[in-house]
């Protein structure tokens, strides 16, 4: 590790976490620029948490049906998030939207497998193999308060083939979202980034 100042990351999950391994193997590289400090999820038994757990990374979990309301869980949330003092949070394949408490707390980055804003939402595959687009691909947003309306980070296309169902389509995304997720957050942990109204820029 170089001396510089690494970037601390909470990675926030949901499921198989492809993406998450994908951090956690870059963050191993020397001169990455970020360190994942935890992974938070909101259920139990998935492999993104055994992921975290193999490669000896702190977790925790955070559910939804352990709180009366929905309020209680974002405080919660964010409550466990902050005790790892992040300076990003990353939702990779994080399937809840996060609430005040969070994202005015902390700067979020979320990914999604389509090319915003067309196919925003749980099923932005679905969803863009349906409308008939012949290309696709995945965008690297900040997190706001909206259902993937925050500020555009890092996009990059995907064809659709005649061949191609949801499966097939989202792995296919999946294998370029890996490569985005991690060029752009080490990107903004060695370079910076600056955000003006809907315009982001890494770098100085
Ligand atoms: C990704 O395509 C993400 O954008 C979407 O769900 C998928 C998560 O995959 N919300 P994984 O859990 O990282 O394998």
């Amino acid at each position: 590790m170089s001396d510089q100042a690494v970037l601390r990351l909470v990675v926030l999950v949901s499921g198989s976490g492809t993406n998450l391994q994908a951090l956690l193997d870059a963050s191993r590289e020397a001169g990455y620029g970020a360190e994942i400090v935890a992974v938070g999820a909101d259920r139990t038994g998935i492999e993104g948490l055994a992921r975290a757990e193999r490669a000896g990374v702190p977790t925790f979990v955070e559910r939804l049906a352990d709180h009366p309301d929905r309020a209680g869980w974002d405080i919660a949330l964010a409550r466990r998030i902050a005790a790892w003092k992040p300076d990003l949070v990353v939702c990779a394949g994080f399937m809840k939207i996060l609430g005040a408490p969070t994202i005015e707390a902390f700067p979020v980055v979320n990914t999604h497998p389509a090319l915003l804003p067309a196919f925003p939402g749980a099923h932005g595959v679905r969803d863009a193999l349906a409308y008939g687009v012949r290309v696709t691909g995945c965008t690297v947003m900040f997190a706001d308060a909206g259902v993937d309306t925050g500020p555009i980070i890092a996009q990059e296309t995907v064809p659709v083939y005649d061949g191609d169902d949801e499966h097939l389509l989202h792995e296919r995304i999946k294998a370029v979202e890996r490569v985005l997720l991690v060029e752009t957050i080490g990107r903004m942990a060695r370079e910076g980034w600056s955000v003006s109204g809907r315009r982001v820029r890494l770098g100085g």
